[in-house]
This record gives C-alpha cells, sequence and structure tokens, in this order.
C-alpha cells in the first residue's frame, strides 16, 4: 500500500488521546515510534513491551525521518489534561511557538516527523488546532483534507450520554454496525426554557464546525504570513454580522424577539447554559452557568489571565471614542483615519482583537477574546472552585450558548457604530445604467406554488469511530436531527438596454417582512436583517433579448461543499489507490453550512422579502479573473484576495437615505434591484438523508 501524505493527515487526526504507535483506522496505520527516541516519555518505559505487543497485529508502519527533536518545553507547559482555552494570552504563545515549529519545518518529511513527535507529548486539542492551521498554511499540504472536528472530538458535539452509549457499544460488539440514536432537540433544555425554541441552531453541528474551520483559516495568532490576510478584519466584521443576522431571523421564527445585547457587563445575564458535554481530554464536564450570573474581574493565576471588567470597559471606551472622532492613534502615536473602505477592516483585527494586527494592542485592549474568557469562567472567576470553563472558551463550542449572540450582538452594535459614521451610498454607488431587473421569483422543488420554501427535519448518521479512543475500531455512529430544507431555485429575469454585453454581480438576501410585533419592518431595521444566499457573476445580454437567470440553491457560494467524514476520506483513498487515479480536489472546508442556507421559517408560514440586486462586475471585481467560490462569501477564497471589492454586505451595510424608511423606497430607486415577498413553511416531520 502507498502511504501519502493525505494517509498521514487522518491517522495522525485520528484517535488523538490515543498513542500513534497504535494502529488506526481500516488501513491499521502506525508511526514507527517505537524504535527509536520519538516515542513519548509517558511510553518510554514499557517501550519493549509495546512493540512485543503491537508487532504481532496487522500494521503498516510509516517510517519517520530522524530529525533533531523541536523544543517542546513551552507548549509541555499546558498539561496534557488541562482545559484548553484559545482566548487565554499564554495558551495562544504556547500553540503559536507549536505552529511555528510545523511551519518552519523545511521539508515535509521534517513536519511529519515534528508533528508525529509533538503528538502525544503536547496537550491533544492544542495540538489538533495546530496541525490543523500548519496542513491548511503550508504550501506541501495545501490541498489535503482534514476530517471534520466532529470527527476527532465529538464529546465538544455531541451530549456526553451519547459518546458513553456509544464507548460501551464500540467495547461490546465484536462485529457488524450499531447506532445510537439521538431524538431532536432534547439535548440540553426543555420547554420550561423559551431559548431552547433555538437550540436546533445554536447546536447545530455544522454552525459550530463553521465557526471552528473560519478560525483555523483566519487565526488571529501564529506567523505574521498566516494571520495578515486580505481584509481579514472586515471578514471578522461580516461573519459577525451575518452569523447575528441569522439567529435572529431565526428567533423571530420562533416567536422571540430579536437578541438583546450584552452592554453592562455588571448587570446578571439572564440566559443559562448547561451543555452537557463532556471533555474526555480533561476529563471534566464542561462548565455550566445558571441563569442570573454576573460577570466578575478573573483572577487566575494558575493560566497566567488576571484583568478586571474595569479593562473591558476602558477597551470598549477608547474604541467606541476611536469611532466618533473617524481615527484610529497607532503604536508610534500616528494618526490612522477610519474610512469608508478600510475602517471597517482595522476596526475588525483591534476589536476581535490580533495582537499582531492591532493598531495599538495595548491601548486598545483585547475586547472580543476576553470578553468570552469572562464569561466562560463566570462560575469561578478567582479559580477558588478550580473549575475550568464554559463553552464559550472554544471556538468548537462556543456557538451552543445562547450568550454567544448577545456578546456578538454587541460586538457587531460596535461596527454598526462605525458604518453609521459614513455617508449613505449614493444613487451612482448603486446604480448599473441600463440594467433593470424586471422580475424574481423562487421554487422549491416539489411545490407546485411559487415563492414559498420549505423546511423540515432531517435524520442523519454521523460516524463517530474515529474519535472514541481507546476502544475496537467498530463502526459506530450517531442519528442527528437537523434543520433541511428542500433544493430551490432563483429565476431572475434581467433587461440589458446598454447595447452590448454586460458582466454583473448577482447579490441575493433575504430578511422577514414584519417585526416581533407584526408591524412591517423599518429598512433601518431589516438592513441588519439580511442574510446573504447567494453571489455569483453572469453575463447580461443586450436586449431586446431578455436575460433569465437560473439558479439552484444548492450552488450557493456562502454555503459549503459536501465535506467527508475521515472514515470517507479514507474510503476514498483506498479505492483511489486500486483504481490508480488521483484522488482530491483542494478543500479548505470553509463555508456556512448548506442545511442552515435558509431559517426555519413556521408552521403558518414564515413572511419573508427576497432582495436582489445586479451590480456591474467590472466596478466590483478585484481581478477581472477573479471569481467567487463555494464558500468564498463569509470565507474568503483561498490564497486569493476577497473577490468582491464592494465593502462586504453591500448595500445594506451603510445608513439609507433620510427618505428610504422603507424597503420599497430604497429598492425602487434603482432599476438594478427588485423584492419579492416569499413564504417559509415548515413541515414537522423527520426524513432521514437522501
Ligand atoms: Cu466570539
Amino acid at each position: 500500500m502507498k502511504v501519502t501524505p493525505q494517509h498521514h493527515v487522518i491517522h495522525i487526526l485520528c484517535r488523538p488521546t490515543e498513542p500513534c504507535f497504535v494502529p488506526k483506522g481500516q488501513m491499521r496505520l502506525a508511526f514507527d515510534v517505537l524504535n527509536n527516541n520519538f516515542l513519548a516519555p509517558q511510553f518510554q518505559d514499557a517501550g519493549m513491551e509495546l512493540e512485543e505487543r503491537y508487532s504481532k497485529e496487522k500494521r503498516t508502519l510509516v517510517p519517520l525521518k530522524e530529525i533533531d527533536f523541536p523544543d517542546l518545553s513551552g507548549p509541555m507547559e499546558i498539561g496534557r489534561e488541562d482545559t484548553f482555552c484559545i482566548f487565554i494570552t499564554h495558551h495562544q504563545r504556547m500553540t503559536e511557538k507549536l505552529l511555528n515549529i510545523f511551519i518552519s519545518s523545511s521539508e515535509y518529511d521534517d513536519f511529519l516527523s515534528a508533528a508525529v513527535y509533538a503528538r502525544d507529548r503536547v496537550n491533544p486539542v492544542m495540538f489538533v488546532l495546530a496541525y490543523s492551521i500548519a496542513v491548511l498554511h503550508r504550501p506541501d499540504t495545501k490541498g489535503l483534507q482534514l476530517p471534520p472536528l466532529h470527527d476527532i472530538f465529538p464529546d465538544k458535539f455531541l451530549d456526553g450520554n451519547i459518546i458513553s452509549a456509544a464507548r460501551e457499544q464500540a467495547n461490546v460488539l465484536t462485529a457488524g454496525e450499531s447506532s445510537v440514536v439521538i431524538p431532536p432537540n432534547d439535548s440540553t433544555a426543555s420547554d420550561l426554557d423559551p431559548e431552547q425554541r433555538v437550540a436546533y441552531f445554536r447546536e447545530d453541528i455544522g454552525i459550530n464546525l463553521h465557526h471552528w474551520q473560519w478560525h483555523l483559516v483566519y487565526p488571529f495568532f501564529g506567523p505574521m504570513e498566516i494571520v495578515n490576510k486580505d481584509r481579514r478584519g472586515e471578514l471578522f466584521y461580516y461573519m459577525n454580522r451575518q452569523i447575528v443576522a441569522r439567529y435572529d431571523n431565526e428567533r423571530l421564527c420562533n416567536h422571540l424577539g430579536r437578541v438583546k445585547r450584552l452592554m453592562d457587563f455588571k448587570k446578571p445575564i439572564p440566559e443559562g447554559y448547561f451543555p452537557k458535554l463532556y471533555c474526555s481530554v480533561a476529563g471534566r464536564t464542561w462548565a455550566s452557568r445558571c441563569s442570573g450570573a454576573t460577570l466578575s474581574n478573573v483572577k487566575r493565576e494558575m493560566l497566567n489571565i488576571v484583568y478586571d471588567l474595569d479593562d473591558l470597559e476602558r477597551w470598549k471606551s477608547r474604541l467606541i471614542e476611536a469611532i466618533h472622532l473617524k481615527r484610529v492613534i497607532d503604536v508610534k502615536g500616528t494618526i490612522v483615519p477610519l474610512t469608508g473602505t478600510d475602517g471597517i477592516d482595522i476596526l475588525g483585527d483591534m476589536v476581535e482583537s490580533s495582537k499582531l494586527l492591532s493598531k495599538d494592542y495595548t491601548y486598545y485592549g483585547d475586547l472580543h477574546n476576553k470578553g468570552h474568557v469572562s464569561i466562560a469562567l463566570c462560575h469561578d472567576p478567582d479559580g477558588r472552585y478550580e473549575e475550568t470553563f464554559g463553552v464559550m472558551g472554544d471556538t468548537a463550542t462556543a456557538m451552543r450558548d445562547p450568550v454567544f449572540y448577545r456578546w456578538h450582538s454587541y460586538i457587531d452594535h460596535i461596527f454598526e457604530m462605525h458604518k453609521n459614521t459614513l455617508q449613505p451610498y449614493q444613487h451612482s454607488e448603486l446604480d448599473f445604467r441600463g440594467i433593470s431587473v424586471e422580475a424574481i421569483s423562487v421554487q422549491a422543488k416539489g411545490n407546485p406554488k411559487e415563492n414559498i420554501l420549505k423546511t423540515f427535519w432531517e435524520e442523519r448518521k454521523i460516524a463517530l469511530t474515529s474519535g472514541l479512543d481507546f476502544t475496537d475500531h467498530m463502526p459506530i455512529h450517531a442519528r442527528i436531527t437537523r434543520l433541511q430544507h428542500r433544493p430551490f431555485s432563483y429565476k431572475i429575469q434581467v433587461m440589458n438596454q446598454t447595447k452590448k454585453i454586460c458582466k454583473g454581480t448577482v447579490r441575493i438576501y433575504l430578511a422577514p417582512k414584519y417585526d416581533e410585533g407584526g408591524r412591517p419592518m423599518l429598512f433601518i431595521d431589516q438592513k441588519r436583517l439580511f442574510m446573504e444566499l447567494d453571489k455569483f457573476q453572469v453575463l447580461l445580454f443586450p436586449s431586446p433579448q431578455l436575460n433569465v437567470i437560473e439558479r439552484e440553491s444548492k450552488d450557493s457560494y456562502v454555503t459549503k461543499k459536501v465535506e467527508k467524514s475521515l472514515e470517507e476520506i479514507e474510503k476514498e483513498l483506498m479505492e483511489t489507490e486500486n483504481a490508480n487515479r488521483k484522488p482530491f480536489v483542494d478543500v479548505c472546508g470553509c463555508g456556512w453550512p448548506h442545511n442552515m442556507l435558509i431559517p426555519k421559517g413556521s408552521i403558518e408560514g414564515f413572511q419573508c422579502q427576497l432582495f436582489v440586486m445586479v451590480s456591474d462586475a467590472e466596478e466590483d471585481l478585484v481581478d477581472v479573473d477573479g471569481s467567487y467560490s463555494k464558500g468564498s462569501s463569509y470565507c474568503g477564497v483561498r490564497d486569493k484576495v476577497y473577490p468582491d471589492r464592494r465593502p462586504m454586505g453591500y448595500p445594506f451595510d451603510r445608513l439609507p437615505e433620510d427618505d428610504h424608511d422603507t424597503l420599497e423606497k430604497f429598492v425602487n430607486r434603482s432599476s438594478n434591484m427588485a423584492v419579492q415577498d416569499v413564504k417559509i413553511v415548515f413541515e414537522d416531520r423527520a426524513e432521514p438523508t437522501h
């Protein structure tokens, strides 16, 4: 069998707490750490015995290049069983050290040896993070597929009960296949908590994976060439804005008001959260938060993290002052204006914040990240109970908690303050002369009526085997239920009176028509709720021809490609080896989960407005050959600049003119825009994946 770097990736990530000399997966691949000094100290005494035991097993040994072993003393300061939190500066610094080792290894074989050497020595969560970022960014590993995180750490996504039931089955079964069924929507609270109505959104595996993946591609720490990406700060703003907008849409579908910002750090937080997740690395359950909890000063010396709520207040005021003065002052004292072009990008990196990219990290601070830490430790801020974090401390779990959205809605509010200092778009910035959108409609598959979208529950199996460390490799699955929609297509009719072929950018958004009180939305509120559904280019032929653009929902550039599980990647590797063909296309795993493209709607039908704008691609595109691709709207295009020159969220990112108090008035001004009422009907039944 030919072992390729893709085999290495999946086997290094498979069962991260199980040592790498234990054969893994269908191929029973193991790394040859026993015959030289690679073996981690905790196994060294048993070296001979281990060699004897595993040499009898059927296995493929992967040889390792001899290297000068990297100095891991820093990263190993974080214990193997410690709870890891990327928002803590010390944990960040140690991850950065590990990442630097991986990135600076000159040849692929050196990188592989360094990774295998570190794997069983450092904290497994830190390892998976640093290794995944390295694979995504090293030139010799780009294009390799990372298995989804729920394959590696299913315990970050599924109730502890499910994991123990699966373990039990894996240990008892000797053959065959088994499923542990997880019923929908019952994992973390009962209906007594109204917030439970949107748990299907918060606890959706795809949504949490998206957040983890986004931060892998856009880490706020690490080598400058990895951190400093085109419009990174603006992408943080836009990804954040879209998440809050989508959550608010989901809330309105479920008769909940829009999310309230977490503005006052000293006021009790009404929403509690009891995650019911068991962290197998730390051997602990993730901490819970009761309703009415308050934030306090954080004084956790053991974690190297000490700061006051007053620090958060100070950073907040300094950021807001900078926004109103339309400038920031960098670390050298230079005045940097916050313009309509890159002001949002500068602010995004300062608010998040990235120490490397912030104009002055000491002065403007670390508002968003430390907000996460304060909330994640609010149950034990001074460490007297020796408790670890709540789910807000991890990018793979944070979106489960209702408070995530309150905090991010506040972060969005800060960005909005900046956007409100900018001039409304002038007619010339919105218009596409000679182009008119004549009609738009959507059609769901299997539904004869136009402009009605349908959602339902979908049952789907996810594989657990590669995350059930120290069990036999039995095929075990969990059956989960998630929101899904019937595929639909857009039909957009456009006239081109310019007498020449034009290139247009089609921008499609959706927002609710009425507010929580049933009143028609004011444009100023509605513009913040527009969810981007798609953005793509078209050629427009001159009249008398009518351009009829048809576009399928599954091709959306907001959502990601279908993801392969670790088992599927392995299977594909085995099949392609037999067929002797090249296995993979380049994927970075970015993009919003496709099942969550549109909100749930309601049984009676949730009233929305579909907005379509066709803008001039000659002016929009940064590079004439550039184009959008799967997942590019919230995540950019790999190794390229963001293709769309317009500010992200255009045309809804700025205040409208005073006389545009409704969407209709805004749309009627420009012939290249159109709006259509659409209903989303939820069918309350579960269907298996097709
Ligand atoms: Cu956050």
